[in-house]
């Protein structure tokens, strides 16, 4: 019993050892193995047996985050992982020579590299590769994985920002090989994207890859490049609250700048706010989008509203010059009279709201007419208090035999204690001139309830034409969005 586990312990300790001392010998054997390998290699040329045959790489994209798009300046930041595979000729080995060892990492910068670049780079730094590790076979296959933040050119159009979608071309080739000597070749269809970090403002739709081969003019050579296009759809709902949503919400106030009230002189200065206020939303827009030719869809939606709210508040000023059609304006004309105050005016559900003369005047008309035949020759003058009744001829204990108002004043005529008419000519005449002087008030104050009518009506009917305006503008920039 003791026997066999000592014999089982020694075994044990034994294997380990060996185990180690095959460590030993791997490490040696790498030393080894790479002395050899580099003993008479160059890193220079291309590593191929027959120079006539092309050398192949494989070339592998991941996505792993879109760090910035730019739509100002048309550059796209990415975070890539690029995989580039090929077989170095010259670095072949045996495993059984060196113990079988079958894969050395060793730094890229021993072994040839292809010059694979991005074509379509839009930076400013042109450092060379990153000098991380290479992975080599035993057969000669080298896979050199390389991250990278690339700035690539992306032709943005913002035609239909914020509901845009952008696609950007990230072109891989070779600097110098041509196609007969380094050809390169897709490892999969598309980039691959199982690692994609997303992105808050970029939906990322996919990478397809193409391989495009271009024969320049010049010389018969093939120069073969692989794109890859990453479809990007932005999203949306950062710009619909942040952007339009308020924009909406201040054109919706334009319209009703027709409805309040002219006398309190705040109409103009409400649609000159808003008309500021989108302005301000404007210049946000404007700062972030290329100065470019086709103006992004939330851009035509402003200078729309602007130009309504323009419009609106030029309206507005033209109707307040008819609200205040003093008493020197012409009467209203007889067709305004029947289309707007007539049938408008109930089309559009326009009331009188106390504005009428008909109150103050109905009672004068009364109290104008004469009663009885005696009447003094006096008229008192009298400063009418508000709200008291008019005491009339405080001189006289005699009643009324009729009053006169006009604002401020209430004339009276009184019933002499004889109660004869002593019948003036004069006095006649000056009453007459005060009746005529009644009557004519009576028709200006008319004519400037009328044109008031008129503006209110206007007000109305263009209220509702701008609050349709801005509905359907709203509906159609909506439309756009997918
Ligand atoms: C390297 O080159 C030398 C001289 O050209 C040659 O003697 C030697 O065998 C070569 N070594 C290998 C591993 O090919
Ligand atoms: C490269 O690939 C092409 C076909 O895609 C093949 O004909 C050629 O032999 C390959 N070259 C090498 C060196 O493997
Ligand atoms: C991007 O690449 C694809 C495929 O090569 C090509 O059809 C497309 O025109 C390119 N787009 C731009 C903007 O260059």
């Amino acid at each position: 019993m003791e026997s066999t586990r000592r014999l089982m312990e020694m075994l044990i300790f034994s294997a380990l050892l060996l185990v180690e001392a095959a460590h030993c010998s791997q490490g040696q054997f790498a030393h080894k193995l790479l002395n050899d390998l580099m003993e008479n290699y160059s890193s220079a040329l291309r590593p191929v047996d027959d120079t006539d045959k092309s050398l192949n790489v494989t070339l592998q994209v991941t996505l792993s985050q879109i760090k910035d798009m730019d739509e100002r300046n048309q550059v796209l930041i990415a975070y890539l992982w690029i995989r580039q595979t090929w077989h170095d000729a010259h670095l072949k080995w045996s495993k059984e020579e060196y113990d079988g060892l079958e894969v050395i990492r060793i730094p890229s910068s021993l072994v040839w590299r292809p010059d694979l670049v991005l074509y379509n780079k839009a930076d400013d730094d042109f450092s060379g590769p990153v000098d991380t590790n290479v992975v080599l076979r035993y057969n000669g296959e080298i896979t050199w994985d390389t991250p990278a933040i690339t700035k690539s050119s992306c032709v943005v159009d913002v035609s239909y920002f914020p509901f845009d979608s952008q696609q950007c071309n990230l072109t891989f080739g070779s600097w110098t090989y041509n196609g007969n000597q380094v050809d390169i070749a897709m490892g999969m269809d598309s980039g691959d994207l199982s690692d994609f970090v997303e992105n808050v403002e970029w939906e990322c739709h996919g990478m397809p890859a193409t391989k495009n081969v271009i024969m320049y003019g010049c010389c018969s050579d093939p120069y073969p490049d692989i794109t890859y296009t990453l479809l990007l759809q932005r999203r949306s709902s950062f710009y619909i609250f942040n952007l339009l949503l308020p924009c909406f919400l201040i054109s919706f106030l334009a319209p009703l700048g027709f409805y309040l009230p002219a006398d309190s002189g705040e109409k103009v200065s409400l649609g000159v706010t808003v008309l500021l206020a989108l302005t301000v939303f404007q210049m946000m827009v404007a700062e972030s989008m290329p100065p470019s030719e086709n103006v992004p869809l939330i851009g035509k939606y402003y200078i729309a509203t602007m130009t309504m709210v323009t419009a609106s508040t030029a309206l507005t000023i033209f109707i307040m010059n008819i609200h205040f059609c003093g008493a020197e304006a012409k009467p209203v004309p007889y067709w305004a009279k029947v289309l707007i105050i007539d049938y408008m005016s109930k089309i559009f559900f326009v009331y009188e709201v106390g504005e009428s003369c008909a109150s103050p005047f109905g009672q004068m008309e009364e109290s104008e007419s004469f009663h009885g035949q005696n009447h003094k020759k006096k008229l008192h003058p009298k400063e009418k208090a508000k709200g008291a009744p008019p005491t009339c001829c405080p001189d006289d204990d005699k009643s009324a035999a009729f009053t006169l108002t006009f604002d401020p004043c209430v004339y009276c005529g009184c019933r002499g204690s004889s109660g004869i008419l002593s019948c003036d000519p004069k006095l006649v005449r000056n009453v007459e001139y005060i009746a005529s002087c009644f009557r004519e008030q009576k028709a200006t104050c008319l004519k400037v309830a009328e044109w008031k009518k008129v503006a209110k009506v206007m007000d109305r009917i263009f209220m509702w034409i701008f609050f349709i305006m801005v509905f359907l503008m709203s509906i159609l920039i909506i439309g756009k969005a997918p």
